[in-house]
């Protein structure tokens, strides 16, 4: 496996590599044909000129006889060797003196003797770098010789090999920065990609209480808040899951010993019909507790399933509230709770679920009597009234509150707080779905010490003025 950071900086350095090349190579270009050509273009213009000009004036004659006159009227190009050539291509003349009789074969001579400028580039016999450009001389319109300019290209050529020398450096420089460049790069992204390699790979392990360190406010630092989310959200799952565990474990064992107990206690003493009685009310009141618990989580995986459905029927609240003041009346007499159910002077119908309407209540008001029992003056006040379209129905205690930090969360699932009191944390989360499924919501509000009120909001259906005294 190739490492992401070899991988970086290896297209980094190629991509610079490639640029670097294509770019210098085309400067090279640019740069050799601006300097071979600038030299050929003067001698090109020098044999234009002298051609021309003793093509016009020499006297008539073969090439010897124009060759005089020629070198007697040439203007001697310094950096130049000047040859006049018959037409077999000996060096009849040469402004040096030197190579007269020497035989010339070369391109711009062939095409001159075609009466075109004849250029040329290559070597000459002593092995060094040349251009030669011919003008073909004429008399009475017939060619008679070629005129021929020699240069050395040998200073053009050292000019051009300094400029490569700079542009290689600077290649190589440019390269070098690309490669410093790359690392640095590949080192922002891969030290917090190695972060997130850590942090998944723990989490595989099954440790979710680690966190991604946060590098840099971009889409990898995205995906590290992403991380930290789901690691904490799993941390949560995870510790509400072991929570429910033992918290439903305790809430079957409970009953379950009671139960036992009973049955074995029953066995024993059958014949003492108070003992019989007492036990037979204790293990009708565990198994109500069991079903209740059961009948939760089933409710609990249908929600989570979305698997329930509403039976709705048009009933009034009025009588839904007396009904639950009902069925807590013996309970709060026992454990010397006030009860009070006040509602507006109206009938206010609703077209609800009545069972289910009935279990978030029985949730709320469980909850309202768990933690304001034993308190003093504890009390708990039920109250419905019509709202613009919707209908208010308020349960609220004077027990123990609940705290901020765990208000914020008590409608989660299985979520129960600093409470030691029996159950499963169930009850508010069931309560609060049924509400949303009637297009409703429930609010909380508690001050701890002080009290909880639950606030339950949904449409009504429609409201008969009837007065209660009636
Ligand atoms: N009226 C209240 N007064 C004080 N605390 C409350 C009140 N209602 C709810 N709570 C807190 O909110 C938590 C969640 O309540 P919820 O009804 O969801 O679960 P539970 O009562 O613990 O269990 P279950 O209702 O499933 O038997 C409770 O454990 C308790 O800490
Ligand atoms: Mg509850």
């Amino acid at each position: 496996m190739q490492s992401i950071r070899k991988q970086l900086i290896s297209n980094y350095v190629a991509v610079a590599l490639f640029t670097v090349l294509l770019l210098e190579s085309m400067f090279m270009v640019v740069i050799t044909q601006y300097y071979l050509g600038g030299v050929e273009r003067v001698l090109v213009n020098h044999a234009e000129t002298a051609a021309n000009f003793f093509n016009r004036y020499a006297d008539a004659g073969d090439i010897y006889t124009k060759s005089n006159y020629i070198f007697e009227n040439i203007d001697i190009e310094e950096k130049a060797l000047v040859e006049v050539l018959d037409l077999n291509g000996r060096v009849v003349i040469d402004s040096t003196g030197s190579s007269t009789g020497e035989i010339v074969t070369t391109g711009d001579f062939i095409q001159a003797l075609s009466g075109r400028m004849g250029t040329w580039r290559g070597r000459s016999e002593m092995d060094e770098l040349i251009t030669a450009v011919s003008a073909p001389i004429y008399d009475d319109n017939n060619i008679v010789g070629v005129l021929r300019y020699v240069s050395s290209l040998e200073p053009t050529y050292k000019v051009i090999i300094q400029y490569m020398m700079v542009t290689a450096l600077v290649g190589v420089v440019v390269i070098c920065v690309a490669f410093v460049f790359g690392r640095a790069m590949s080192k922002r992204i891969l030290i917090p990609i190695q972060e997130l390699v850590r942090v998944t790979g723990e989490v595989a392990q099954g440790n979710y209480k680690v966190t991604a360190i946060k590098y840099h406010n971009d889409e990898i630092g995205q995906l590290v808040d992403a991380v930290n989310i789901m690691t904490k959200e799993i941390t949560r799952a995870d510790q509400a899951k072991n929570e429910f565990i033992s918290s439903i474990s305790h809430e079957l064992r409970t009953p379950l010993t009671s139960i036992k107990g009973w049955a074995e206690t029953l066995q024993d003493m059958k014949d003492d019909p108070d003992v019989t009685e007492e036990g037979l009310r204790i293990i009708g009141k565990e198994t109500d507790r069991l079903i209740i618990l059961v009948n939760d989580l089933l409710d609990f995986s249908k929600l989570q399933a979305h698997r329930i459905t509403l039976k709705k029927e048009e009933f009034s609240i009025k009588h839904l509230l007396e009904d639950i003041h009902n069925q807590f009346a013996v309970r709060c007499h026992q454990e010397k709770i006030k009860m009070t159910v006040l509602t507006d002077n109206k009938e206010s119908w609703v077209f609800a679920d009545y069972n289910r309407l009935k279990q978030v209540f029985i949730n709320i008001v469980d909850n309202a009597m768990k933690f304001t029992a034993g308190r003093p003056k504890a009390e708990i006040k039920i109250s419905s009234q019509v709202l613009d379209d919707q209908i208010v129905m308020i349960i609220e205690d004077n027990g123990s509150g609940i705290s901020p930090e765990d208000l914020k969360r008590v409608k989660e699932k299985f979520y129960k707080g600093s409470s030691n009191k029996s159950g499963t944390g169930l009850g508010l989360s069931i309560a609060s779905e049924i509400m949303e499924l009637h297009g409703g919501k429930m609010l909380i509000d508690s001050t701890q010490g002080k009290g909880t009120k639950v606030v339950l909001v949904m449409p009504y259906f429609y409201e008969l003025q009837q007065n209660y005294e009636d």
